[in-house]
C-alpha cells in the first residue's frame, strides 16, 4: 500500500481526485487534508529563507502566494486536468484575470468568443480595456475563419468557454487551437460547466484551463475560489518578440528569465513557466489568494467530484427530456439531446452529457419566466451553479441584466430564457417542482 501519490500516476480519475497531491501529514499522521491556517512558515536559516526567495529552493514563504491545503488542491485540480501545474485563488474572476494579465498587457490584443459568463464578459469587454488589453469577440465561435478573422499582430491569446454559460454552446477545441497555434498564440478556456470528469480540454490542444472551483469542483454551494491549470505546452520562450514578459530577465524577480530559466528547457524538467510566473509575480502583486479554509473545502468537494456529476448528468438529460415535450417550452438548449445545433461536437467532446447547466425559452416570454421562478420551491433561486442543490433563474432580469440589450442577445440570453442548473436530488421531485413553476407560469 501507498500514499505516495507521484509513484502512481496511472491511477484512475475517480482515485486521482480522492488522493493526488496529498499523503497523510507528515507531522501529525492525519489523513484528510490539515487547513494549514497560518499566514507564514518558519525559515530553516537565512540560507533558506534566501533560496526560497530566489527560487532556487522550493517551500513556503507566505501564505499570499502558496499554502500547504493550496497546494495540495492544486496537484489534485491539475492531475485531474491532466496539467503540469496549477493555481488555485480566491475565485473563478480572479483565476480568468489572472490567467490573462499573465501574458497580456497594455496595447496587447486578446480574441474570444462572445458566449460567456456575463461576470467574464465584463471583464473582457469593459475592464481590460481599462487596463489598455482590447478584445474582439469572434463573430461565430464555432466558425474557426471567425477566429482567424480577428487576429492581429498584437494578439496575445484565444479565450472560450467549453460549454458556455448560459448558450450551452460546445467550443471546437481541436480547431479554435489549431487556429491560436497557427497565430503562435495560446488557447485559453473556461472549462467550469463541463469540469474535467466530462472534458479535458488539454487533450485536445487547448493550452491552459481556467475553472470557477465555486461551482462543481466545490460543488455544494459554499466556498468561492477559482483555479488556473497549465498544460506545459504552450513555449512561450519561441517568440521572445510577442511574449517580452517571459523572454527579458524580470527586474522584481533578481532577474529571473521566466521561459529560459523556468519553461521548456529550463531546469524544472516541465515547462512551469506560465503557472509559476502567475504566482511568483501576479498573485504575489496583486494578491487575490485563496484562504486555506476554502482550500479545504474544495478539496472535500472534488474527493466527490464523479459520483456527483454521474447523477447530476442523469438528471440534466431527464431534466432536457421532459422540457423537451412540454407544451409550455419552446426550445431547449442542451448540447446532449439527439437535434440539438451543437449535438455533434457534444458527442465528440462530451460524451457522458453536456454538463448539468440547460436552458430554455418558456412561452409567454419574460413575464412567463418571472412567474415560473417565482413558483418553484424545491429550486434555489440562485446566481450560482454547480450546487448539489438544483437552481434556477432568469438571465435577462439577474447574471446578465447589466449590459445593453445587444450584449444580452449575443450571449443567447432572450427575454423568455430560463437556466437550470439541475441538482442531485430525487429526479421525481425536480419534475414535480419544474411542473409546479409551468402551472404557475400559465395561470399567473
Ligand atoms: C463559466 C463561469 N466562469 C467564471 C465564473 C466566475 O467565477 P466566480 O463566481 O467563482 O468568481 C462563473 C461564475 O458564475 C462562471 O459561471
Amino acid at each position: 500500500m501507498s500514499d505516495d501519490t507521484s509513484a502512481t500516476p496511472n491511477w484512475s480519475f475517480e482515485t486521482r481526485q480522492i488522493h493526488a497531491g496529498q499523503e497523510p501529514d507528515p507531522t501529525t499522521g492525519a489523513r484528510a487534508l490539515p487547513i494549514y491556517q497560518t499566514t507564514s512558515y518558519v525559515f530553516k536559516d537565512t540560507e533558506h529563507a534566501a533560496n526560497l526567495f530566489a527560487l532556487k529552493e522550493f517551500g513556503n514563504i507566505y501564505t499570499r502566494i502558496m499554502n500547504p491545503t493550496q497546494d495540495a488542491v492544486e496537484q489534485r485540480i491539475a492531475s485531474l486536468e491532466g496539467g503540469v501545474g496549477a493555481l488555485l485563488v480566491a475565485s473563478g474572476q480572479a483565476a480568468e484575470t489572472l490567467a490573462i494579465l499573465n501574458i497580456a498587457e497594455a496595447g496587447d490584443h486578446v480574441v474570444a468568443s462572445p458566449s460567456l459568463y456575463g461576470g467574464t464578459f465584463n471583464l473582457l469587454k469593459h475592464t481590460l480595456p481599462k487596463f489598455g488589453i482590447e478584445v474582439s469577440f469572434v463573430e461565430n465561435p464555432n466558425d474557426p475563419e471567425s477566429w482567424r478573422a480577428a487576429v492581429r499582430d498584437n494578439t496575445k491569446l484565444f479565450f472560450g468557454e467549453t460549454i458556455s454559460n448560459p448558450k450551452i454552446e460546445i467550443l471546437d477545441v481541436e480547431k479554435v487551437a489549431a487556429v491560436a497555434h497557427s497565430a503562435g498564440v495560446p488557447l485559453i478556456v473556461d472549462n467550469t460547466v463541463a469540469t474535467p470528469f466530462v472534458l479535458r480540454p488539454l487533450e485536445h490542444g487547448a493550452d491552459i484551463v481556467v475553472h470557477s472551483a465555486t461551482k462543481y469542483l466545490g460543488g455544494h454551494g459554499t466556498t468561492i475560489a477559482g483555479v488556473i491549470v497549465d498544460g506545459g505546452s504552450f513555449d512561450f520562450g519561441k517568440d521572445p518578440e510577442k511574449f517580452p514578459n517571459f523572454n527579458t530577465p524580470e527586474e522584481s524577480y533578481h532577474g529571473l528569465v521566466f521561459a529560459r530559466d523556468l519553461g521548456v528547457g529550463g531546469a524544472l524538467g516541465a515547462n512551469l513557466a506560465y503557472i509559476l510566473k502567475a504566482r511568483v509575480q501576479l498573485l504575489r502583486d496583486l494578491g487575490p489568494a485563496v484562504a486555506p479554509f476554502n482550500a479545504f473545502l474544495i478539496a472535500q468537494g472534488l474527493e466527490t467530484l464523479s459520483l456527483r456529476i454521474e447523477r447530476h448528468l442523469d438528471n440534466a438529460r431527464k431534466v432536457a427530456e421532459f422540457l423537451l415535450g412540454h407544451d409550455q417550452v419552446e426550445s431547449v438548449r442542451w448540447a446532449s439531446l439527439p437535434g440539438d445545433e451543437y449535438y455533434e461536437l457534444a458527442q465528440k467532446y462530451t460524451p457522458r452529457g453536456s454538463g448539468a447547466v440547460l436552458a430554455f425559452e418558456i412561452a409567454g416570454g419574460a413575464e412567463a419566466g418571472r412567474r415560473f421562478v417565482e413558483a418553484l420551491t424545491l429550486h434555489s433561486h440562485v446566481a450560482n451553479l454547480g450546487d448539489v442543490r438544483s437552481l434556477a433563474i432568469h438571465p435577462a432580469t439577474t447574471t446578465h441584466s447589466q449590459g445593453p440589450d445587444e450584449d444580452r442577445l449575443a450571449a443567447g440570453v432572450t427575454p423568455g430564457l430560463v437556466r437550470l442548473a439541475v441538482g442531485i436530488e430525487h429526479i421525481d421531485d425536480i419534475l414535480a417542482d419544474l411542473e409546479q413553476g409551468f402551472t404557475a407560469a400559465k395561470t399567473g
